[in-house]
């Protein structure tokens, strides 16, 4: 088995528990991590067991020994951070919101066929065991056809200008953050909505701080309704209607699936494993290493870019304008 090399660009939250889940792995080494402060980094490899610990993002990408870099700093770092690392010969897995915009993501998916480098979004639920579930019962049709989707992703966050959640600088904003999986969801099963109808509440610094969102498909006899926002707390559960039954699943209870088929309703519980669920995704990516790939078989490049264009759609719609990349 070939073990890879993994190196960390961003020490953050979200950096932390993908480092947790990849230990998880037999065929992932620890390798390296690099933040923007040597102390930082060190801190973070000695908590998650990384061998080197690096105080710039470049001097990590020179070493030669990484394999595969995991990009964890804001949404409006990813092109960029993308782009350097493929430089550098690196396979990247890029964290969601994958850029900032259309333009961006066409940019880093150019750039990785060109250098024949592998590249991916880490869309984590893409690849959870539940999440597979849920789509192979959409797809075995023993519901029907899939009519309507209900989807909310929304928490309360108190307004900081300063935060990665509001700052516009940062990319903040609900959509790009947590309004996206429900945009996911609609995506993966509806597909490219006909039309998109969306009105937010945007704070002061001008991001999105409530949204709500309408797909229309087939002349409007499929819908999506999808919210996401920081100003409330929702069960954030994503509901698929069908014409014989309905499907939801459950965030708060652990991705719990609750199927419902003509009266009767059964509930269960597909094992997510041990870790926080970022696992699979590492997983995927070497996998498709292994096989020399460029990109996913199961998250392509061409889905990363359709779901770039809706996202891009919706902020124009609501307004919001990330001044430094639009
Ligand atoms: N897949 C998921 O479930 C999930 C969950 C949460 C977030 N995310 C995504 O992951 C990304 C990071 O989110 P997070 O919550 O981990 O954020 P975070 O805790 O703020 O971490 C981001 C890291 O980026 C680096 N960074 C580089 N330039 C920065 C700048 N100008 N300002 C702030 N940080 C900067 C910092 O690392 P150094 O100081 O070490 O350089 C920082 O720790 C976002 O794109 C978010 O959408 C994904």
């Amino acid at each position: 088995m070939k073990k890879y090399n993994w190196a960390i660009l961003g020490c953050g939250k979200i950096a932390g528990k993908f480092s947790s889940d990849l230990s998880l792995l037999e065929n992932a080494n620890l390798y390296a991590t690099a933040s923007r402060k040597l102390d930082k980094s060190t801190k973070f490899a000695e908590k998650f067991g990384f061998e080197k610990a690096y105080g710039s993002y470049e001097e990590m990408l020179k070493d030669e020994k990484v394999d595969v870099v995991y990009i964890a700093t804001p949404h409006t770092f990813h092109a960029k951070h993308t782009l350097l690392s493929l430089q550098y010969k690196k396979a990247v897995l890029c964290e969601k919101a994958f850029a900032i915009n259309q333009k961006e993501v066409e940019k880093m998916i150019t750039t990785s066929k060109e250098r024949k480098i592998f590249l991916m979004e880490a869309f984590w639920t893409r690849f959870i065991p539940s999440f597979k579930k849920v789509l192979e019962i959409i797809q075995s049709n023993e519901l029907g056809d899939l009519k309507m989707i209900q989807s909310d992703f929304m928490f309360h966050a108190p307004f900081d200008a300063q935060s990665r959640l509001y700052n516009i600088e940062l990319g903040g904003g609900s959509l790009l953050d947590i309004g996206i999986y429900p945009v996911f969801a609609a995506l993966i099963t509806l597909g490219v909505p006909e039309k998109i109808k969306a009105k937010a509440k945007l704070s002061p610094t001008g991001s999105d701080e409530h949204l709500e969102m309408v797909f229309e498909y087939e002349e409007g006899t499929k819908k999506a309704y999808l919210k996401s926002g920081f100003t409330c707390n929702s069960f954030n559960d994503t509901i698929f209607h069908f014409e014989k039954g309905a499907i939801r699943v459950s965030r708060e209870l652990n991705e719990t699936i609750f199927v419902k088929k003509n009266k009767e309703t059964r509930e269960f519980k597909v094992d997510d494993g041990l870790g926080f669920g970022y696992q699979f995704e590492a997983a995927h990516v070497m996998e498709c290493l292994d096989k020399q790939l460029i990109e996913s078989p199961i998250l392509p490049h061409s889905f990363s870019l359709k779901l770039i264009k809706i996202l891009d759609e919706v902020r124009d719609k609501i307004g919001v304008v990330y001044s430094n990349h639009d």
